[in-house]
């Protein structure tokens, strides 16, 4: 459903798709509250499904992806509500789920597929996991194959949705990943609680460990010994969790398009209570600090071992950044927001090693190198990254979100230093993540 905020932007000739106008903007100041973190929904709507026990979840995100993964737990015989105070009450059926009547719908959500994947592998029947157009496209491979080993059986179209996968007896793995992927890793985690023996999982480059942080939420022992750059799990199958109550911290993803907002104008002054802080998440504070934002961090405090704190940014002129290794790992969805801001740095931003952008929800790379160029920007694009120049001038354009919401919301945040107004097609995609993205970009905006 099309959120009602946009209606107000809406082009009457074009019913099928929102289209949002952004207006340049002369400052940002105010205050965010973020939903709850995308990432951190998704594992405890899963993890709260098969613990044993209620588990009551507050400031569960708002996005439609986390939805998708809620209705797919409904599916397999979890009962849950909202309630007045927009709680999700989770009941947890134990490792035990029941089998679908109907194809598991993950809609635009490869976190959904991926992670979900490895709980069913471990029930005793068969289910069909699909998606949208976008997410039909995308590769399933790396869970596929881990997950066959472990003794699933898994069919799918050339390694691409849908999937049809028969659970049960499944053995513990030991398995060094070939790509840095937390949703890979949270779902072989998964599937080493339903296996027997203990799971071992190596990553080269660390990743975002939601997944472990929520599994220990849960009660379940694990153990993690960082290696090199990256890490080794283990974790004994077999074990029972208990649900929890928790309140889930702001969104970071969400709010790099807010911190991005107020980096593009020196003297802006913003505010972010409630931000989960989580060390593997935070490498984007580190950068946008490097490049000239000045950041303070107070009321720090852990919540079901994940870090929360406020922020307070104040804009200042901004420099200039590489981005390559584990840095574009740990970065992977502020790239876009931090491509499209790289014009106005005063010596640009690179962009390396990011090929995995390229088969996000959209063709990250291309759809960022597009619209800048149509906003009058000179990139330079590359295979697996972009280098975009500073000290240019853009102007307003009319762009595409390629159907991919940090696409829709990065380029409204570029917009905000454009000369002239920018149409932004496709806008509603911002619902994914964050359905209340424009309204509150708009309330901290000043014009
Ligand atoms: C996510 C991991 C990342 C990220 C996605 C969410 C997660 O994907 O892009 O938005 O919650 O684990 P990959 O695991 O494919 O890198």
């Amino acid at each position: 459903m099309r959120p009602a905020y946009v209606d107000r932007y809406i082009d009457l000739k074009m019913k099928n798709s929102s289209q949002v106008i952004v207006r340049p903007a002369r400052n940002v100041r105010g205050s965010v509250q973020l939903p709850g973190d995308k990432s951190i929904s998704h594992r405890y709507a899963m993890l709260a499904g098969i613990a044993e026990g209620a588990s009551r979840l507050e400031n569960y995100s708002t996005g439609a992806d986390c939805a998708s993964t809620l209705a797919c737990m409904r599916s397999l015989g979890v009962p849950w509500e909202c309630t007045e105070g927009g709680f999700i009450e989770v009941q947890g059926r134990g490792l035990s789920l029941a089998a679908p009547a109907k194809a598991l719908d993950c809609g635009n959500s490869g976190s959904t597929m991926r992670m979900l994947s490895g709980i069913v592998a471990g029930q005793k029947f068969t289910s069909e996991m699909i998606g949208d157009e976008s997410l039909s496209r995308r590769p399933m491979e790396r869970v596929i194959k881990p997950l066959s080993a472990m003794g699933a059986q898994i069919s799918s179209q050339q390694g691409k949705p849908p999937l049809r996968i028969t659970g049960g007896a499944l053995k513990a793995i030991d398995y060094t990943m070939p790509v840095a992927s937390a949703q890979v890793k949270s779902c072989l985690l998964f599937a080493g609680l339903f296996a027997e023996g203990e799971t071992r999982i190596e990553e080269t480059l660390r990743t975002r460990d939601h997944g472990e942080v929520a599994l220990r939420a849960f009660g379940a022992k694990l153990e993690r010994k960082s290696a090199g750059q990256g890490n080794e799990i283990r974790l004994r199958g077999g074990q029972t969790l208990r649900g929890i109550g928790a309140r889930i911290p702001g969104d970071l993803s969400s709010a790099a398009f807010f911190l991005c907002a107020a980096a593009l104008f020196p003297g802006s002054q913003l505010l972010v209570p409630n931000l989960l802080m989580n060390p593997t998440r935070a490498r984007l504070l580190d950068i946008l600090m490097q490049l000239g934002l000045h950041i303070s961090v107070t009321q720090l405090e852990e919540i079901h071992g994940e870090l929360v704190g406020s922020l307070q940014v104040e804009g200042a002129r901004l420099t200039q950044a590489t981005i390559s290794g584990a840095d574009t790992a740990a970065l992977i969805d502020e790239i876009p927001v931090l491509a499209a801001i790289a014009p106005f740095t005063e010596k640009g931003i690179e962009v390396r090693d990011a090929k995995e952008l390229r088969i996000k929800e959209s063709d990250r790379i291309a759809a960022v190198a597009t619209n800048l160029r149509l906003m009058g920007a000179q990139v330079d694009e590359r295979e697996d990254g972009l280098k975009i120049p500073g000290g240019q001038t853009l102007h307003g354009a009319e762009l595409d979100s390629f159907g991919d919401h940090r696409i829709a919301m990065a380029f409204a945040v570029a917009a905000l230093r454009a000369e002239g107004e920018t149409l932004i097609r496709g806008a509603e995609a911002a619902g994914i993540s964050y359905p209340a993205f424009f309204q509150t970009l708009e309330e901290v905006t000043e014009r």
